[in-house]
Parts: C-alpha cells; structure tokens; sequence
C-alpha cells in the first residue's frame, strides 16, 4: 500500500483529483468528513491529510511513502527527500512586499515580516543586506500596515490580500508551485510503485 501525505485543503483536493485519473482515487474523501487518514483498499493507496506545511516532516520520516509539498517550503524547510516531479498547479510566487508608497532607506537595518526565514536571509544575504526578521505565522500582511516591520516574505497569488491591503510586490524571489517529493527508503522499496506513479503521472499532466 502505497501511504500519500496530502496537504489539506484546495490544493489537496487538486491533487486528488490528478491522482483519481492514475488509479489513486479514494472515494472517502468526497465525504468531507473530519477523518485524517482515508484509505481505499481496492486501490492500494492510504491518504494522510496534514497541514500543508507539515507534509514534507511525514514524508521525511517516513510516516507517509510520497506527498505533495510548495516548492516554497522545500526552499524553507530543505527537508531530506527526493523531490521528483512539478505537478504544476498550486503556482504562486515567493516575494518582498511593502506599503504602496514605499521606499527604501539604505541606512536602515531593513525589518522584514515572514514565516519564511530561511529564504529570506539567503535572499538578502545575496543582496549583501542587512535584515532583522520577524517570525509570524500567518496575516503576514499586517506588519507593514501597522509599522512593526518594513516589508514583508510571503507567497503571492492572486495579489488580491496585497492590493486590498494597499501593499505592493518590491521584488520576486522565486516562481512556486506544488512538487511531489518521496522518502528516500520507500524510494528504495516501493521503487516500482512510485516510479510508476510518477511516470503515469507524466503522462496525464502532459495531456
Ligand atoms: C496566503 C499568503 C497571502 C495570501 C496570498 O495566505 O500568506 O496572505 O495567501 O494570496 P493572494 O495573492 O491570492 O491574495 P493564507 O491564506 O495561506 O493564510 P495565512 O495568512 O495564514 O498565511
């Protein structure tokens, strides 16, 4: 059996949906229940519903054989796994926002909001910058706005949350979108079944 951490939410439900048409599909999932670990027997597969920034430690540890992680993560948390293919979807940007009217003051010490704080030194390390950075979890938008930082790391989408919040992208650090990685003993031991997976996933995300 092959155990898959999906991450929960919209993403998840994508990538269900892709691996439904290779012969993953689990039919409790539609049932929207409260349930954590869904399995389908016929299909040979088990699904772990985790916290999409959590996906990447299941795998890693083996707890779940392969799993669907941002690419902005595996920047992050450079977790030890293989990372073997692009599924495409989930696409976004890592990148530096600040207020609409922003400009920088080199003197400074720039104070930079995120909850990405490894790539967030890497990137202003490169620019030869100096940072202090302030770790939160979430609403990153708020910081700016309320002066605790200058700008701010976080993950842009759609741009609505900065727009709406008079915030605007200064710089993009890097494209993002979803990966599937795989534990490196299940990659030894369940080598057929996930190089299968990937190659049939190839073929579907080609089509
Ligand atoms: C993410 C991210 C931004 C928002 C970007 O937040 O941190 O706030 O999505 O999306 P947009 O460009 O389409 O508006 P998320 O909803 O994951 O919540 P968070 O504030 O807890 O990080």
């Amino acid at each position: 059996m092959l155990n898959i951490a999906l991450p929960k939410g919209r993403l998840g439900d994508q990538v269900h949906e892709i691996f439904s048409k290779i012969g993953y599909e689990c039919a409790a999932i539609y049932e929207n229940d409260r349930r954590l670990v869904l399995e389908s027997p016929e299909n040979n597969v088990r699904y772990l519903l985790v916290k999409p920034s959590d996906v990447a430690i299941y795998v890693e540890y083996g707890a779940a054989d392969v799993g669907v992680v941002g690419k902005d993560i595996l920047l992050d948390a450079n977790p030890d796994v293989y990372e073997l293919l692009d599924l495409g979807i989930g696409k976004c940007r890592l990148a530096v926002a600040g207020p609409e009217d922003y400009v920088e003051d080199r003197d400074r010490v720039l104070r930079v909001a995120t909850k990405f704080q490894t790539v967030t030194k890497k990137y202003y390390s490169s620019l030869n910058r100096e940072i202090e950075i302030v770790k939160l979890n979430g609403s990153i938008e708020l910081a700016p706005i309320l002066g605790l930082t200058d700008v701010i790391v976080d993950i842009v989408e759609s741009g609505k949350t900065l727009k709406e919040n008079h915030l605007k992208v200064l710089q993009t650090i890097v494209p993002v979108s979803a990966r599937l990685i795989a534990n490196r003993s299940s990659y030894l031991f369940k080598n057929d079944l996930i190089t299968q997976m990937v190659k049939k996933l190839e073929e579907v995300l080609h089509q």
